[in-house]
């Protein structure tokens, strides 16, 4: 009797250690993904990662330079394990700063040389996206508006409150045009042109992606951001028409990269090294994210904007996401731009 008692006591702590080993083993098969890109992109994410690894995604949607400020409040306790997806510079900004860490994904070699020689070992590219105006023709027609071919052209006052773009304080998109133009014109010639379009901005958004919103519904007839996010809505049947400016137009290298300090490691690098996986990478345009993959083995969408077929100006990612440069040209642009009359 004794012999049965002391038995099943043994099963029973073995059950109770096995269930014990399954909680840590549940609990450590996570990660926590900050994701700057578009909404359905990051939703689709986990599904297909926990499909293929076992591992469940937790993520947190913000823009690339709320991101950053989120990652730079954290760093002494990070939340984070990896960040996936968001403009270039604030990845190169966290590395700079120590917020990050360089991870050489399994795969690397097969990102394209280009992206990966342009950023070094900073963070992972993950796509290549390219700025451009885009322009609702009803509300053009219907304001008789002449057409937008430039840059300049957006300082004109017949635009008065019809230009949306982002906030650069937020949003990656923001701070890529304005390094697009001082790429195309020298910094004073670009505050000067963003002070002359100020005017016509009716709102700084906080996401790049939002101006695409009021340009679809006709309460913008102007919208600068990422021609690949256009392209979603002109595909939903939204009246847009998307620009490459004459003078040239910028860029910017996704980014996906290691949160340093993470305590799970491993899985934030399961997940890096899956997201750069073709099948991985397949899964943007399946939600209407346009960006031309970093993969070279990814097959490109019909519908992703390729450099190749516009005249883009070399963006020297490295200085552009120099702490030293990107946070004084933000201030610049808060304390000069921003508080202008409109
Ligand atoms: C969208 C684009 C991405 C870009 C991101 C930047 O999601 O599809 O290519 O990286 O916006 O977002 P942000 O809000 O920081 O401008």
């Amino acid at each position: 009797m004794r012999k049965k008692i002391a038995r099943r006591g043994l099963v029973m702590g073995a059950l109770a250690l096995a269930a014990a080993a399954g909680i840590v083993s549940a609990q450590q098969k996570q990660v926590n993904v900050l994701c700057s890109v578009t909404l359905p992109w990051c939703e689709a994410l986990g599904p297909a990662f926990q499909k293929e690894t076992g591992i469940k995604l937790n993520f947190v949607r913000l823009s690339t330079a709320e991101g950053l400020a989120r990652i730079r409040a954290e760093k002494a306790n990070p939340t984070f394990d990896a960040w996936f997806g968001g403009t270039g510079d604030p990845h190169y900004e966290a590395w700079s700063n120590g917020l990050t860490t360089f991870y050489k994904v399994k795969d690397y070699e097969n990102l394209r040389r280009d992206l990966r020689f342009a950023v070094g070992l900073s963070y992972v590219p993950i796509y290549q996206g390219i700025l451009g105006i885009g322009i609702n023709p009803n509300v053009f027609k219907a304001k008789n508006l002449p057409a937008v071919k430039c840059w300049s052209d957006l300082t004109k006052p017949v635009y008065k409150g019809q230009i949306q773009i982002a906030n650069p304080n937020t949003s990656g998109t923001a701070y890529t045009f304005i390094t697009t133009l001082i790429t195309l014109m020298g910094e004073d010639k670009a505050f000067d042109l963003m002070a002359k379009m100020h005017p016509n901005v009716s709102e700084y958004t906080r996401s790049g992606v939002a101006p695409r919103v009021a340009l679809g519904n006709g309460s913008a007839a102007i919208g600068i951001q990422f021609m690949h996010d256009m392209v979603e809505f002109k595909k939903q049947g939204f009246p847009i028409q998307i620009i490459a400016p004459c003078e040239g137009t910028g860029y910017e290298i996704g980014g996906l990269s290691l949160i340093k300090g993470t305590r799970n490691m491993e899985n934030a690098k399961a997940f890096m090294d899956w997201a750069i996986s073709p099948a991985a990478q397949s899964i943007g345009p399946k939600t209407g994210a346009y960006s031309l993959p970093s993969n070279i083995k990814t097959p490109v969408d019909d519908d992703t904007p390729n450099p190749k077929d516009f005249k883009l100006v070399t963006l020297d990612a490295k200085k552009w996401g120099n702490p030293t440069v990107r946070d004084p040209l933000i201030k610049r642009w808060t304390s000069e731009i921003f508080p202008l009359p409109r």
